[in-house]
């Protein structure tokens, strides 16, 4: 079925999953996500070869204004280079587009909007909307511009998507052509964020770290999981992979404080999970206290996280709110907190409790002018009052004043919503992102938030 029909696929955050359902009807020729707001950059600097533009609501933000000027000045840049035979589709379940989009499609004939009356647009959906458009279509590719056809624009999206975490003002100047250079690239222009999970004790911070580093990773970033949380190691629980080595081999048992002592050498003392994927922990066999007291320190910490936040897009930390105490030089070397607090009063009171406890006021107004909320376990049952406990909910009560250090707005990272299935993912090394959709939304979601900073 699929004959080689070019489709770029525009989908933001459900890429992957909309890329699925396609696989047999085109061939969709970007693996990475993409937005409307990023798009003309992209086609200016890949101009692929290509048949059509699929849209989903996940390309567009909130700022309705924005999209509009920025979805048609990629309607200008088809029209300018002859493509006015690129179809351009855009499925949605917001009926509003629909008048939105009217008035562009009059003055765009390749425009086409499918609005879908679902909660999620089903496969067949998509299905449906290409059939439409094959029928219509019935001619073959049509080239770029100069009949040049673009050889890997893969592998220059993917590049392209990591430099967007560069300094966009200098992104016209990257010109990336192979991996080494890529690699050059991010080390040389220092694409990386140190983010640090915390939270009280068993408010969901391992599977946060465990989830979003997995989702990180398959989106091109090179991440690295630093588990701090030598008390109970629970990394261990979602990487079974990591344990498993860990029982075979001294240098990955210790890895965390191997890799404490020496960073450089990384490449041999953390373990490598899959392409782009590290983590660091201690294997449950690990015991000698001494080693502990000698590198389980913030100098320590604050060495690792210099010298290997080059060589990683991503460093992310387990740090339950009791250990902020120890590692409190260290709040100043993590770019942005995700703070995990799940949707019910006593989770907001015992943090800030625990906040009150483990921090003096200067680094718990620190930690907090730091952070991002992470509504984790995330229950639309959970009432406030009497309404539904809303992830701003949440964050409202805990800026309120109830903790006086603790009364800067912050931002919400997004949530995580509550699943009775969320336990299959332990000792799997196939966290949750891979088996739920719904979760690899969530924290697909809540890793572009992290990555944007507190900003
Ligand atoms: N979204 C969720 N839905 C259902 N259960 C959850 C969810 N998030 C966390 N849990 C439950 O909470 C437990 C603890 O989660 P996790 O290991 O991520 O938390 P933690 O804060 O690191 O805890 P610990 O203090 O034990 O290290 C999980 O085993 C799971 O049972
Ligand atoms: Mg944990």
């Amino acid at each position: 079925m699929g004959d080689g029909m070019k489709l770029l696929l525009v989908s933001g955050i459900m890429q992957q999953i909309v890329a699925g359902y396609l696989t047999k009807n085109a061939d969709i020729i970007n693996s990475a996500p993409l937005e409307v707001k990023d798009l003309l950059t992209f086609l200016e600097d890949v101009n692929p070869t290509l048949d059509g533009l699929l849209f989903t609501d996940e390309a567009f933000s909130r700022q309705e204004e924005q999209d509009k000027q920025d979805f048609i000045a990629v309607l200008n840049w088809l029209n300018k280079g002859h493509r006015q035979s690129v179809k351009i589709m855009v499925i949605s379940r917001d009926f509003a587009k629909e008048g939105q989009f009217a008035e562009l499609s009059q003055k765009y004939t390749s425009l086409r909007i499918f609005i879908c009356d679902y909660v999620r647009v089903p496969r067949s959906f998509f299905e449906q909307t290409l059939e439409v458009l094959r029928k219509e279509n019935g001619q073959s590719t049509v080239d770029s511009e100069n009949g040049e056809r673009t050889e890997e624009p893969e592998k220059k999206l993917r590049s392209w998507l990591i430099n967007r975490f560069s300094k966009p003002q200098n992104k016209t100047e990257i010109k990336i052509t192979d991996g080494l250079t890529r690699e050059l690239e991010n080390i040389s222009r220092g694409i990386s964020r140190v983010i640090a999970i915390t939270g009280h004790r068993g408010c969901g911070l391992t599977s946060t770290v465990a989830n979003i580093a997995y989702e990180a990773s398959k989106r091109g970033l090179n991440s690295l999981m630093i588990d701090l949380d030598v008390e109970y190691r629970s990394i261990n629980m979602y990487y079974g992979s990591f344990g498993e080595q860990a029982k075979r081999d001294e240098v990955i048992e210790a890895s965390l404080i191997r890799t404490l002592a020496r960073p450089q050498d990384y490449l041999k003392t953390a373990f490598n999970i899959k392409e782009n994927l590290w983590m660091t922990a201690l294997g449950y066999g690990f015991t000698d206290r001494k080693l502990l007291g000698q590198f389980y320190n913030c100098r320590k910490l604050v060495g690792l996280v210099s010298v290997l936040r080059n060589k990683f897009n991503l460093i992310i930390l387990d740090m339950p709110m009791d250990l902020l105490p120890t590692f409190k030089e260290a709040i100043i070397h993590v770019d942005v907190f995700g703070l995990c607090v799940p949707n019910n009063l006593y989770a907001v009171l015992s943090t800030l409790r625990n906040i009150e406890v483990m921090l003096d006021k200067e680094s718990a107004s620190y930690l907090n002018a730091k952070s991002r909320l992470i509504v984790t376990k995330y229950n639309d049952r959970s009432r406030f009052k009497e309404n539904i406990f809303i992830p701003e909910k949440v964050n409202e009560l805990l800026t309120s004043g109830l903790n006086e250090s603790f009364t800067y707005e912050m931002k919400l990272a997004g949530h995580v919503p509550f699943s009775s299935k969320f336990d299959a993912q332990i000792e799997t090394d196939i966290p949750l992102v891979n088996t739920s959709v719904e979760h690899e939304q969530a924290y697909g979601n809540i890793l572009l938030r992290l990555m944007e900073g507190i900003n």
